[in-house]
């Protein structure tokens, strides 16, 4: 055990970290390392600004390999716990202007109920007004190869595990759990939530403030309802930016004002005046795939501090990276001022409506009051198997057996854009279930998207997500496909933008 001492002055000494990695397995021993200087970051325990020491001495002495202390550092960088230069002793950053939760940063600042300078007039309406069809979700046609984003592999969800996981929480629900219950959701799942939530996406949960919603698009709803209550009437949006999670939140009354999003993700310092809510997709911003950089992690923390607001962070498809284990959520940063919103829609099926939402404690008892006039709860079977399959591992054992095909698939759509369109640019970071690609010899994008749906793909183009004009481009999802077809339908899309490009 390296022992710690109480105050930690401006370099630390790897005696001062009072870390232990005795008895870790080799596999682990940089998870190990990195959730224990998280926590010690958080904790306040490490203070802002102190040098930690150099990979080299810290690996001889914990007795590891050098590279498993370079790998926790460069993970805790990427999440904006870490400062660090090339030369540089890495640096604890300043959290504090974030409010971190727990321990000694002095707890999550309240987001109090003062209703805030007139939020900024959206710079354009909603993008799709209530009542019209969605043309992203109406179902393919048969015979038609679907390339639209948004479903993982339905034919590869483990049906005989859910099975035994429903019978399992039909026998053990009890009769007053089959009542009318909490609003927030099964205390089971709850719990097997915050724990998976600390445990793999690096976030701070308290099952107290989980809310079990019917799959993020309702945890919006919710949102927009919170948000309300706190005078905010308008929310930042990445431009480009999902269309669907922006129009949920149009037809709740919450005006989207767009902000651009570039290869670092959503450009915080272009956050206009009087705003003070904002969605953002930091694990992989949809559609761009980008990952929201460290830098612009913390300037976001302290932006949601300055403007005394709230950052409802959709982490979606984060649990699909790979090049490199997730990046935790920003969450994890300021729990006080983050929403962290996610679901089974990418990892298990779309159609189990099954989410949650984990709130900042100051609005949790609100949150759960949303959800009770919402629907009063989410469906308890459903909440009691997906308890199961969590604690039963069995859940992020299908994620891992998911990962391994997915980047097989992506690793397919780069390959075939690469030979067929050797002009088009692939977006983003190797990560999740959709990956843009920009074509801008592509005069007339809507027209490519209707000649593809007639010689039977669907695709549909950046345009809908867009709020400025830019490149013609593609959204692909590539998940839910077979090799062949996935093949077949690409070298469709190619023909007809080479066409299109004339
Ligand atoms: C970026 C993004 N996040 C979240 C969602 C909603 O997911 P859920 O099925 O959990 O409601 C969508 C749905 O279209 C989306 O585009």
């Amino acid at each position: 055990v390296v022992h710690a001492s109480e105050s930690v002055s401006d370099q630390t000494s790897s005696r001062e970290l009072l870390v232990d990695l005795t008895g870790v397995g080799r596999g682990r021993l940089a998870a190990e390392l990195e959730r224990s200087l998280r926590e010690a970051i958080r904790s306040g325990r490490l203070r802002p600004g102190v040098r930690l020491p150099s990979t080299r001495s810290l690996a001889v002495d914990l007795g590891v390999s050098r590279s498993v202390v370079v790998e926790a550092y460069d993970q805790l960088a990427a999440e904006g716990y870490l400062a660090t230069r090339p030369g540089a002793a890495a640096r604890v950053s300043d959290l504090s202007a974030a409010g971190p939760g727990g321990g000694a940063g002095g707890g999550s600042a309240p987001v109090p109920r003062s209703s805030g300078g007139r939020p900024a007039p959206p710079t354009r309406p909603a993008p799709t007004p209530v009542g019209a069809a969605d043309p992203a979700l109406s179902p393919a046609r048969p015979g038609e190869v679907d390339l639209r984003p948004g479903s993982p592999d339905l034919a590869g969800l483990p049906r005989a595990t859910y099975a035994r996981a429903v019978r399992r929480a039909l026998a053990t629900l009890t009769d007053a759990e089959l009542g009318y219950g909490d609003p927030r959701g099964l205390p089971r799942l709850r719990e097997a939530l915050a724990d998976y939530l600390g445990r793999v996406r690096g976030a701070v949960v308290d099952p107290g403030d989980l809310v079990v919603v019917n799959g993020f698009a309702q945890g919006l709803v919710v949102v927009s309802r919170l948000l309300a209550g706190l005078g905010v009437g308008a929310a930042v949006v990445e431009d480009p930016g999902s269309f669907h999670t922006s129009g949920h939140l149009a037809a709740q009354g919450v005006a989207p004002a767009p902000v651009p999003v570039d290869a670092e993700g959503l450009d915080v310092g272009a956050i206009g005046p009087g705003l003070r809510a904002a969605l953002v997709t930091p694990a992989h911003q949809f559609p761009t795939g980008a990952v929201l950089s460290p830098d612009r992690r913390r300037r976001l923390v302290e932006w949601a501090e300055r403007v005394d607001g709230l950052v409802v962070e959709d982490d979606y498809d984060a649990e699909y990276r790979y090049d490199h284990h997730p990046v935790g959520a920003v969450q994890g940063m300021a729990p006080g001022r983050v929403v962290l919103g996610g679901s089974t829609s990418k990892t298990l099926a779309p159609g189990l409506r099954l989410g949650w939402l984990a709130v900042p404690p100051a609005l949790s008892a609100d949150a759960a009051g949303h959800k009770r006039h919402i629907d009063i709860m989410a469906p308890v079977l459903e909440q009691a198997a997906l308890a199961e399959l969590l604690a039963s591992g069995a859940y992020e054992r299908h994620i891992r057996r998911s990962r391994a095909r997915y980047r097989g698939l992506r690793d397919v759509v780069v390959e075939v854009l690469a030979a067929e369109l050797p002009g088009a640019v692939v977006r983003g970071t190797s990560a999740g279930l959709h990956l843009l690609v920009e074509t801008p010899g592509v005069g007339d994008e809507a027209a490519a998207v209707a000649e593809a749906a007639r010689r039977g793909v669907r695709v549909v183009g950046i345009g809908p997500h867009r709020h400025r004009a830019g490149p013609a481009g593609f959204v692909l999802g590539y998940g839910h496909l077979p090799e062949p077809a996935l093949r077949r339908a690409l070298a469709t899309l190619a023909a007809v933008v080479r066409g299109a490009a004339g």
